[in-house]
């Protein structure tokens, strides 16, 4: 595990990918959908509105895709875990989910007129992944990317994060700026980011659910997540119910460049 912070390979095959191999349900009930205010912003930042043709990619259970599909637009999902994909087909029942990956996305050129990407961008290899979004997007298509994160400035989150040890393991910098990705590719921009403070309620059980949902921990071997889960449901037990968990939505939106 102590590759994991250095090595991106290694975070793309063994985390991003094997992390979500198994665990589905706990992610489906665990995990935060994207607050509606940001859902709003970002189909009226893109210009996703009833009948526009929208990839969610790396779709996981269908957290976003079921909330654009909710606004009329005419969604597919693209997702490599078959696990994840199951989930999928039970929660967003009528929208086409097909397996493949940010790198290879089976989907066909100039087809798309929006493109979003959830929790899942800092798996992907970013140069590849953004040409790939540039192709299946038709002139003037969008991309959005968006992350729920935690606030780590808050104290309790912050003693979550340590025992946890997201500290050690997060797979990027929480807050980092991904617009500097993007603009980098020369193929979208400019970049507008938007930030979307929410409170997810959870009771312990979820809370420590949550930190089961992480790649990191579906990966370890089994004798050492109970140990961690352990240590985290310890501290459930001394916070009171409902337990708030403070988060901010991170988002970033641009057109591809004509
Ligand atoms: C944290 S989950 C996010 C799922 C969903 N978008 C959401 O908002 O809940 C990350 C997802 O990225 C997927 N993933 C990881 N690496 C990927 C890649 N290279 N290409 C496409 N999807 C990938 C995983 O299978 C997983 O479903």
């Amino acid at each position: 595990m102590e590759r994991a912070e250095h090595d991106p390979s290694y975070r793309r095959n063994e985390l991003g990918r094997g992390g979500f191999e198994t665990g589905s349900d706990t992610y489906e009930r665990a995990r935060p959908g994207y607050p509606d205010s940001a859902v709003a912003h970002l189909a009226a930042a893109a210009g996703i509105a009833s009948g526009s043709r929208v990839l969610d990619l790396a779709a996981g259970t269908g957290k976003l895709t079921r909330q654009l599909h909710d606004l009329g637009a005419s969604c597919v999902a693209v997702e490599p875990s078959p696990s994840m994909r199951g989930v999928f087909t039970r929660t967003v029942p009528g929208v086409p989910v097909v397996g493949g990956t940010a790198e290879q996305v089976p989907i066909g050129s100039a087809t798309m007129d929006a493109v979003v990407v959830a929790q899942a961008f800092h798996w992907f290899d970013p140069e590849v992944a953004l040409a790939e979004v540039a192709r299946v997007l038709s002139l003037g298509g969008w991309l959005g990317l968006i992350w729920n994160e935690r606030d780590e400035s808050d104290p309790m989150v912050a003693e979550m994060v340590r025992i946890s040890k997201w500290d050690t393991f997060a797979p990027y910098p929480v807050g980092r700026d991904f617009g500097k990705v993007i603009d980098a590719s020369g193929r979208f921009g400019p970049v507008e980011r938007t930030k979307v403070p929410f409170v997810q309620e959870l009771d312990r059980r979820t809370f420590v659910e949550q930190v089961a949902s992480r790649s990191y921990v579906q990966v370890l071997p089994e004798a050492d997540r109970q140990v961690l889960l352990g240590q985290v449901a310890e501290f459930a037990d001394q916070l009171p119910e409902p337990i708030g968990m403070p988060y901010i939505t991170d988002l970033f939106c641009a057109q591809l460049r004509g």
